[in-house]
């Protein structure tokens, strides 16, 4: 449907008439009825990405560990949104399941428009806190998973004519920090998506990287320091974060939001920091 879109506005152009708006603008971002799957909805970014998504209109899968975080997610929808959503409790860093999910997801909602790659997180400490094992596992959940995905929703992308891919980095991927095993699975990341940006391109899939800044998440790092220090938060924000705030996760979630609809139809192989200007993560870690 995107390549379609992309398509008609391109021979516009080429043809010097007018190029047609795709379709959506003016009435929302453009995402109703889209068939999304988002890995990590169970809580944080994830979940707000799952919630903005059904809530205009698109039809999403997701999936986390945690089987109670999706049941009281899907519970707190109403009725008619709830039919929107599809969840499986699984681990995105056992390829089966993630494998299984993504068809299971296609089958249910027949054919699939995008994908968000937002599980992801970090073990271990710095250099000489942390084993190979954490060098693994911090790179199977961030690197593998996305590739894995991506590799498992291209034929049903294609098939559908085309969509939009949106990878969860960091701006710990983008410029240094502490936690180099996290920094370097994030930038990963971003050039993994860059590079597919471009072998994908043919097929009319795009593949953007969005870059959260320090989110403030409920009873998270930053929200804690809020309420427990408020004082080093204040020092924090002020020494960090130029746009007054810690970005919310919601602001990101508008922005994949926008990747995944036909108004973005213009944007691939782009990196978004989404992070109100802090553009590197904290001393002591994002
Ligand atoms: N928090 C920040 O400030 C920040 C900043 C920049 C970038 N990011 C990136 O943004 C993304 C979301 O971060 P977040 O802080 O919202 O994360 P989070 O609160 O830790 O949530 C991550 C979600 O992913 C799921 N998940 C984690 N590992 C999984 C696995 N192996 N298999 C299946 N599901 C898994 C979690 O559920 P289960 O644990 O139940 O599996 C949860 O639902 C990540 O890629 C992170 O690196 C975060």
């Amino acid at each position: 449907m995107v390549y379609a879109v992309c398509f008609d506005y391109a021979m516009n152009v080429s043809e010097g008439r007018a190029p047609e708006h795709p379709r959506g603008l003016g009435r929302g971002p453009g995402i109703r009825g889209k068939r999304v799957v988002v890995t990590g909805g169970g809580r944080g970014l994830g979940e707000q990405i799952v919630r903005l998504l059904v809530a205009e209109g698109a039809l999403v899968a997701t999936c986390a560990r945690t089987a109670g975080d999706l049941a009281a997610l899907a519970a707190s929808l109403d009725p008619k949104a709830r039919e929107r959503l599809y969840t499986q409790a699984l681990d995105v860093t056992e390829p089966e399941q993630l494998e299984n999910f993504v068809a299971a997801a296609e089958k249910r909602f027949n054919g699939l428009d995008g994908a968000v790659a937002c599980a992801g997180g970090s073990r271990g400490g710095g250099l000489e806190r942390s084993d190979p094992a954490d060098w693994a596992a911090t790179w199977a959940v961030n690197v593998g998973h996305t590739a894995r995905l991506i590799r498992a929703a291209v034929p049903h992308l294609r098939a559908a004519g085309g969509g939009s891919v949106v990878v969860i980095a960091s701006i710990s991927g983008w410029k240094p920090g502490p936690g180099a095993q996290y920094g370097a699975a994030k930038s990963a990341q971003i050039h993994l998506a860059a590079s597919l940006a471009r072998e994908l391109g043919p097929d009319g899939i795009r593949v953007n990287t969005v870059s959260p800044g320090s989110m403030l998440i409920p009873g998270r790092r930053w929200d804690r320091m809020r309420t427990e220090q408020p004082e080093a938060f204040a020092a924090f924000v002020s020494a960090e974060l130029p746009g007054g705030r810690p970005v919310a996760p919601q602001e990101v979630a508008h922005v994949v939001a926008f990747l995944l609809s036909d108004w973005s139809s213009g944007i691939s192989g782009a990196h978004l920091p989404v992070d109100r200007a802090q553009n590197a993560p904290a001393p002591d870690g994002y």
